[in-house]
């Protein structure tokens, strides 16, 4: 019998992991089978012991859930505990193991995939909601010369920047200011908004990051148009996959087959 694991979120219908964790099983000879389930909005407790007492071994945890995973664990890994949410669990016995592997999915996909070494980099992360939270402490390990973080309400930056040791402030205080590395962790693209950036934010060579993937997004294309080199976040997609799929089963599969297999899809 394979081991069994899913994701839940709402929605999951168009979950990516599925094939990636089928892809990682396959490349590693892992028997496992994984699967995407929509939990209630009110009843993920409830769908995730359901599964366990099911024989699932563990679970990834999408949007809207990663608070409520946190909560729900009964032991937190120190990035769990820094981003306030979990994305990975890990059922053994009684325990609920809490991880989260969002922050070192995209440390990865910049140095492995992108060749950017973050050491020493003047890095602005756009955002203070949870998609920021989970990856400050991961960022702040790799030594960046700095690290501001810039939101439309200006309490949550400083409030994130506190806890990560670092500085924020609203996007007035980005003027005449320049970054090596613009991380969009906010949700403006979802309503096709661009956050309010100057033009010259960019340094000669800069990276535009977008955690979105799938279309281009107003970020992006701004930074396009003002000379940045540009990614999108299918890479963190498919490391902070990779990095569950190690928590859970001690084996590091490859990820560059896996995402060449879902930028041709
Ligand atoms: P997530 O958990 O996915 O990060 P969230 O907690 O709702 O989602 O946070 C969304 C982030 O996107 C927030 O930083 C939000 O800014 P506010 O804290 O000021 O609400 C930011 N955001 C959403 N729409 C935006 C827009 N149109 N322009 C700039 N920032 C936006």
């Amino acid at each position: 019998m394979p081991d069994r694991y899913a994701v839940f979120g709402n929605p999951i219908a168009h979950s990516k992991s599925p094939v990636i964790h089928a892809r990682f099983a396959r490349q590693t000879g892992q028997n496992l089978v994984y699967e995407a389930i929509e939990a209630p909005l009110v009843g993920f407790a409830d769908a995730v012991l359901a599964f366990r007492a099911a024989g699932g071994r563990g679970c990834n945890v999408t949007v809207p859930f990663k608070e409520r995973a946190y909560a729900l664990a009964t032991w937190r890994s120190p990035r769990a505990e820094a981003a306030g949410a979990a994305n990975t669990l890990s059922f053994a016995g009684a325990e609920i193991r809490g991880d989260n592997t969002d922050g070192i999915g995209l440390v990865r996909d910049l140095s492995d995939n992108l060749g950017f070494d973050l050491a020493g980099k003047r890095i602005l992360l756009l955002g203070a909601g949870g998609a920021a939270r989970g990856v400050g402490l991961p960022m702040m390990e790799c030594k960046p010369a700095e690290l501001f973080i810039a939101n439309r309400t200006v309490g949550k930056a400083c409030e994130l920047a506190a806890r990560f040791d670092c500085h924020g402030g609203g996007y007035d205080a980005l003027v005449a200011r320049r970054f090596d590395l613009v991380i969009n962790a906010t949700a403006a693209s979802l309503a096709g908004d661009l956050p309010p950036l100057p033009d010259d934010i960019f340094a000669p060579g800069a990276l535009a990051y977008d955690m979105m993937y799938g279309r281009e997004t107003p970020f992006l294309a701004f930074a396009r148009r003002h000379g940045a080199r540009c990614a999108d976040g299918l890479g963190m997609l498919v490391e902070q996959a990779a990095e569950a799929f190690f928590v859970w089963r001690g084996v590091r599969p490859q990820t560059a087959p896996v995402i060449k297999l879902l930028r041709g899809s």
